[in-house]
């Protein structure tokens, strides 16, 4: 394919509708954004994408499990060392444990490091009277409530870049510099032990797998995988103005990639089999998601697979199911059962947050951690019926003590969320729920085998 032509089909989006893309006051500011981020370096390699794509062809097989998660909306002033550390942390001590409880290799995503876009059910949000555009995340507009702030502005998807390079760079940091180090697993977990029951019993699996790691060092085995980690990010396409600003051709082989990210979904709300969404991530070489919801048919979930996975490669096309937990036993085996007749194999997830949100009495967004343990359960119980691989989760989490989501060891009951409700927009899993969720889940795996 020539690059002249490769390009126009990168941009055969623009002639098909495209939902969720905000309105911006002045064409010729996106254009000097756009131009801007089209000359801006790559935030990952092609190779790196293709690397994550073999892992998630080990899970399309059944060898390996993905773990995904981060915020449901990452900020410009959370992009700080410390939030990172304490997401990327938290995410290590949930891959530890599912690595060593559940016996499985792990593949490690942070929703991190390009996570700034939302899809929103309104386009505008009424407060006291006052009706002003929606949040769509920090790469368009602000979170405060005043007109100022809600205005979309392109010049945020440069910060979104900017942030996004800076979050990637300190994952990179830490997954490769020492920290994700096997060794540190009490490290990461120091500040947690005392005050958290998730964190001593992560405690008493870090005595275990350092009894593991004095034995193997005495027989004479030191493997490099032990001294840090792969990490891969990931978020949602929505903006497609951005993503194809960040598309470039591998030199390697001539063949586009979204540079943003190493593999990037598509969501429910913007699945659309004729639209611009899936008519863009048709054409790049990333690993793709599609969130599925518990009104998608079989139909579109084999079309989706045409359009976006037809030659069959294993790795590149994920399902992450979204069903809710009323839903999921009801919902998901037929669609698992006409898929795997039918399609080249996908790699099937669970996000068993985003059907199971409400509304709590106070006002906040809530989710109870027993509604997410049990999607998960449907999820694996489904998987087991059919003979198919429950290839791994997709939460939204962070790794501070925040109160947004009720329930989990330390109980948090819907009259605490307002102590620390700090999400920019879905409510998010803090560490001790997490790393319960973690336990849990390794179980499950481990009896699904
Ligand atoms: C999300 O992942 O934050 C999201 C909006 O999910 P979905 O597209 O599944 O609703
Ligand atoms: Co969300």
């Amino acid at each position: 394919m020539s690059i002249t032509s490769a390009t126009g089909e990168l941009d055969a989006w623009r002639a098909l509708p495209a939902a969720q893309q905000p309105e911006w006051d002045d064409p010729e500011e996106v254009r000097a954004v756009t131009a801007e981020l089209a000359q801006a370096p790559p935030l990952v390699f092609a190779g790196e994408c293709d690397q994550l794509k073999d892992r998630l062809a080990d899970v399309v097989r059944g060898e390996a499990f993905v773990l995904q998660g981060g915020d449901c909306a990452e900020t410009f002033t959370g992009s700080t060392a410390d939030a990172v550390r304490n997401k990327l942390k938290t995410l290590l001590q949930m891959a530890v444990v599912l690595t060593y409880a559940g016996s499985v290799p792990v593949v490690k995503i942070g929703r991190m490091a390009g996570q700034f876009a939302k899809p929103r059910s309104k386009p505008v949000e009424v407060r006291g009277g006052v009706t002003l555009p929606a949040y769509r995340g920090d790469a368009v507009n602000g979170f405060d409530f005043t007109p100022e702030s809600r205005r979309n502005d392109p010049r945020r998807l440069l910060q979104a870049y900017h942030c996004s390079a800076v979050t990637l760079n300190l994952c990179r940091a830490f997954t490769k510099g020492g920290y994700a180090d096997l060794r540190q697993a009490h490290a990461w977990n120091q500040d947690f032990v005392a005050s958290s029951p998730a964190g001593r019993r992560y405690e008493q699996l870090a005595w275990e797998i350092d009894r593991a790691l004095a034995f193997m060092k005495a027989c004479g085995a030191d493997p490099e995988e032990f001294h840090g980690v792969e990490f891969y990010s990931s978020h949602e396409a929505l903006l497609l103005e951005y993503e194809r600003a960040l598309t470039r051709i591998d030199s390697r082989s001539g063949l586009p990639y979204d540079v943003s990210a190493h593999m990037v979904w598509i969501g429910e709300r913007t699945r659309a089999l004729d639209g611009a969404h899936v008519e863009f991530a048709s054409r790049i070489r990333n690993p793709i998601g599609v969130k599925l919801g518990p009104t998608v048919s079989a139909d579109e979930a084999l079309a989706l697979i045409d359009r976006l996975n037809p030659d069959g490669e294993p790795g590149r096309l994920t399902f992450i199911t979204r069903m809710g937990a009323g839903r999921i036993r009801d919902a998901l085996p037929s669609l698992i059962e006409k898929v795997s007749q039918n399609a080249a194999p996908v790699a099937w997830i669970c996000d068993p947050m985003h059907g199971n949100t409400f509304e709590a009495p106070s006002g906040h967004k809530t989710r109870r951690f027993d509604d997410v343990v049990d999607e998960v359960a449907g999820f694996f119980e489904v998987h087991r019926a059919l003979g198919t691989h429950p290839g791994g989760i997709h939460i939204e989490f962070t790794g501070d003590d925040v109160t947004e989501c009720v329930g989990g060891g330390h109980e948090i009951v819907e009259d605490d969320l307002h102590q620390r409700y700090e999400t920019a927009c879905d409510p998010r899993l803090n560490r001790g729920q997490s790393l319960d969720l973690a336990f849990m889940v390794a179980e499950m795996y481990r009896k699904a085998r």
